[in-house]
């Protein structure tokens, strides 16, 4: 059996994502129609559905077996901002439980993790109360990362190691498998970078944004691991500990898999402002995976800017594998981002619709009215253009033209002769007759009036197409040096915000609860 976690941070961070995080947390922010975090569940509902769909093909018996039964939500946002999302997603996938476990606050990406290494490795229990299957494995995923995400492969390669063990004389067991991308020399020093073994996938050294070139292979946040990790991450735990000061309380507490119960016994006793004292600062990247790489017998990492806290001689537990992946992979830190998330989730999900058609295969969507791409109605309904997603309860006029790549939210109206494309419109907006909507996202509650323009420049920050494995580019300066204005991007009307008819808006960040009763352009309207 298999978990899934993901990592959805909390309310102090993401300030790149306003001010369209201001009334909505960032993983709830809704790209093709689903929030974002949902497309994460939805990947690891669908890896349970594939692989008993399809029960004749064996070759991957060894992994078929395993599917995510459980979904934790980890973060360190209030309980109540999740608690409708946990409801409805839920309802939409009722074979998978999913919860939120709250941190007592932002320990970091590995830290929490390690606070709840109890709920994660716990069996689910069955319906008739006896003990359920032990977690094998669980998927670690930033909440802030979109892709087409290779689980099945991610899998395929994690639990074939007995066979690479055997090719390779590789001795230690595989303690986490990253999924990575390879990005361009110039972009790759803004993501986790690792030299990655050819042959053997090995991760032999693992920088965390270095300052110079290390490799063009990153870590695209997106990890699955063993439950023997919890060792190695209790070793950091302890090393941490000792040189903060406090290590002989700690060592009478060590975490190993063996004496997990244990210790998790002692944990649940120990009351709750004891257990949170204990909780500590750790990081996947700089923590973990720096001391993995380079564990295969070659030594450990030497060198290098990753800011790693931990010795560089500790004792050699297993090794990290990395999973290149060419599916499509993107960090949504900007709201620029979202456009293009909206337009790879929306392609996607039409590839899906059109397998699914094709080879009849009658898999049980999550949601399914809600999930479908709209099409052009041709008995007098509105129009459309390539992909475009449309909530049922959104009204649309028949004149109205929409898309390429565009998704419009619930409840939100598009009135007469509307023309729409590369846009995303959020619940309850509303779009006046005759106006025109590109390059932007209308945030929830916003009014358009009547023969508007609201515009931005088309992804200015899309990756290069003339340039091979190019990303997008995460850290566009937000104004001109030379003259202070905004540079070319999106337009993004906050929640609540109110356009008077014949207004033109270019370029320009409005923030929530504005009336616009004349035209900007390059602007942050505060
Ligand atoms: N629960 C929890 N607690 N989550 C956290 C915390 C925390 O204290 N801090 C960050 N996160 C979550 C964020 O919400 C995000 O989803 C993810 O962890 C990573 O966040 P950052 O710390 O902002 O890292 P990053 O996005 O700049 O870089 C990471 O992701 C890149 C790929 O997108 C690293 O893993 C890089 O190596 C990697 O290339
Ligand atoms: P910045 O450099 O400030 O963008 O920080 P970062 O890139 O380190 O933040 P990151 O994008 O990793 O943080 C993302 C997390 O912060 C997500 O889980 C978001 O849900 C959350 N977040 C961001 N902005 C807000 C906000 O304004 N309100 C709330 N409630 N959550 C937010």
């Amino acid at each position: 059996m298999l978990k899934a976690v993901i990592l959805i941070g909390g309310p102090s961070k993401g300030t790149r994502f306003r001010p369209l995080s201001l009334d909505v947390p960032k993983p709830l922010f809704p790209v093709a129609g689903l929030p974002v975090v949902q497309h994460h569940i939805d990947a690891c509902y669908r890896l349970g559905q594939q692989r008993n769909s399809n029960p004749q093909d064996d070759s991957k018996s060894n992994v078929r077996k395993y599917c995510v039964a459980e979904v934790l939500l980890l973060g360190y946002y209030a309980d109540d901002e999740l608690a409708d999302f946990l409801l409805t997603a839920t309802q939409s996938y009722p074979s998978l439980r999913i919860r939120y476990l709250r941190e007592p606050g932002a320990l970091g990406t590995a830290g929490g993790l390690y606070h709840f290494r109890d709920t994660i490795l716990a069996p689910l229990g069955n319906s008739d109360g006896s003990e359920g299957e032990q977690v094998q494995a669980f998927f670690v995923m930033n909440g802030d990362v979109c892709a087409d995400f290779p689980l099945d492969e991610m899998l395929d390669m994690h639990f074939s190691n007995n066979s690479l063990q055997s090719q390779h004389q590789q001795k230690q067991p595989v303690l986490i498998t990253v999924m990575a991308t390879e990005t361009t020399r110039q972009q790759s020093v803004h993501y986790g970078c690792m030299v990655v073994d050819k042959e053997t996938n090995i991760i032999q050294h693992y920088v965390e944004k270095p300052s110079t070139f290390v490799s063009n292979t990153v870590n695209c946040g997106v990890y699955l691991c063993s439950p023997r990790l919890f060792d190695t991450i209790a070793e950091i735990h302890l090393e941490m500990s000792n040189s903060n000061g406090n290590g002989t309380q700690q060592h009478t507490t060590r975490y190993t898999s063996s004496n997990k119960n244990n210790i998790n016994q002692q944990q649940q006793q120990k009351p709750t402002e004891e257990r949170v004292a204990a909780a500590m600062v750790m990081w996947m990247e700089q923590d973990v995976l720096r001391r993995l790489a380079g564990e295969s017998g070659s030594g450990c990492s030497s060198g290098g800017d990753g800011g790693s806290r931990i010795k560089k001689d500790a004792v050699c537990s297993g090794v990290a594998l990395a999973a290149t992946t060419r599916n499509w992979w993107s960090q949504l830190k900007t709201a620029g981002a979202a456009i293009y998330a909206n337009r790879h989730y929306l392609a996607l999900r039409q590839q899906r619709q059109r397998l699914l058609q094709r080879e009849s295969i009658d898999l049980p969507l999550p949601s399914p009215v809600k999930c479908r791409l709209a099409t052009s109605d041709p008995k007098g309904g509105y129009s459309t253009i390539g992909n475009v997603y449309v909530h049922p309860s959104a009204q649309v006029h028949p004149t109205a033209l929409l898309g390429p790549n565009v998704s419009v939210g619930e409840g939100a109206c598009i009135d007469q002769g509307v023309r729409i494309k590369e846009s995303i419109v959020l619940q309850d907006a509303v779009i006046g007759q005759h106006s025109l909507v590109m390059h932007s996202i209308i945030g929830r509650r916003a009014k358009v009036g009547a023969w508007c323009r609201v515009e931005g420049s088309a992804a200015c920050s899309d990756p290069n197409p003339n340039v091979a494995y190019a990303k997008m580019t995460p850290q566009l300066p937000l104004f001109n040096a030379l003259d202070g204005r905004l540079n070319p991007s999106i337009t993004i009307l906050g929640c609540g915000v109110n356009v008077e008819s014949e207004v033109v808006l270019l370029n320009s960040i409005v923030l929530p609860y504005k009336t616009l009763t004349r035209s900007y352009k390059n602007e942050i309207i505060l």
